[in-house]
């Protein structure tokens, strides 16, 4: 059996709000491995986006551990970090992140920066990107001048940009109209069959429905806690084997 490239044992993450300390994420563990499709599902405030974070290693865990590609957070500086994220986890942010007074394309372009890439090569394959999520005519506008749905698209071409092994998608497709959401859940199940680790949270009941045959494990979260485990598709690691 392969080993996990990300792995949550026994994670709290406590933040203190208005009424006292709040635990978002409460003795979660979970063990990645490569080519899995994980979904981590639960209402709004359960703790997705927190969970999300720390196995991103953006955050760090109040107790517990989260182990990144082998290494522990523990022992990680926010350098080190910044590089793992950089080379090998895409994120698709639940608001967007993108940067306004930069255009589509540059927006896109942005993680391949600190690579040698020449620019024509990082123009070429940020224009495929944007020419499959339908976005091409946009690419010299601004953020602002897009709809929130398009915002969210552009969003994850700059995620799939560095072609990283495993991709984060927080909501990726809330604030999608029907047709934007068929193009973004096909690149995903298109990147998970071309062997790339996805991790997407939602609190969409039908998207999980409708992905089920495709997720390796379901998480639901209530308040900070597991509440379920669900292993719809057998691990491809362990039927490899
Ligand atoms: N930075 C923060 N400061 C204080 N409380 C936070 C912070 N981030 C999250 N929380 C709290 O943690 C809980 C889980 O939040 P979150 O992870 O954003 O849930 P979800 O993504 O499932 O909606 C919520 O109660 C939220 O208010
Ligand atoms: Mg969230």
């Amino acid at each position: 059996m392969s080993e996990p490239i990300i792995e949550a044992i026994k994670v709290t993450r406590e933040f203190s709000g208005k009424r006292g300390r709040v635990k978002a994420i409460e003795n979660f563990s979970l063990k990645i491995y490569p080519g899995d499709f994980i979904v981590i599902y639960g209402p709004s405030g359960a703790g997705k986006t927190t969970a999300l974070n720390l196995l991103a290693g953006m955050d760090r865990p109040t107790s517990g551990e989260i182990i990144l590609f082998r290494r522990n957070v523990k022992d990680l500086s926010e350098e080190d970090l910044a590089k793992i994220r950089r080379e090998k986890i895409g994120f698709i942010f639940q608001f967007f992140n993108l940067i306004n007074n930069l255009t589509v394309l540059e927006n896109v372009i942005i993680p391949l920066l600190p690579t040698d890439r020449s620019e024509t090569d990082m123009i070429a394959r940020a224009e495929e990107l944007l020419s499959e999520l339908k976005l091409i005519g946009k690419k010299n506008r601004f953020p602002t001048e897009l709809s929130g749905g398009e915002q969210q698209r552009v969003a994850v071409a700059r995620a799939l940009i560095t072609d990283p092994e495993v991709i984060m998608a927080d909501e990726p497709v809330a604030q999608l109209d029907e047709k934007s959401a068929e193009i973004v859940i096909s690149l995903l199940l298109r990147a998970n069959r071309e062997g790339k680790t996805i991790i997407l949270a939602t609190a969409n009941q039908a998207l999980v429905n409708k992905l089920k045959q495709n997720i390796s494990k379901i998480i639901t979260l209530e308040r900070g806690k597991i509440v379920s485990e669900e292993t719809p598709k057998a691990r491809k690691h362990s039927k490899q084997k």
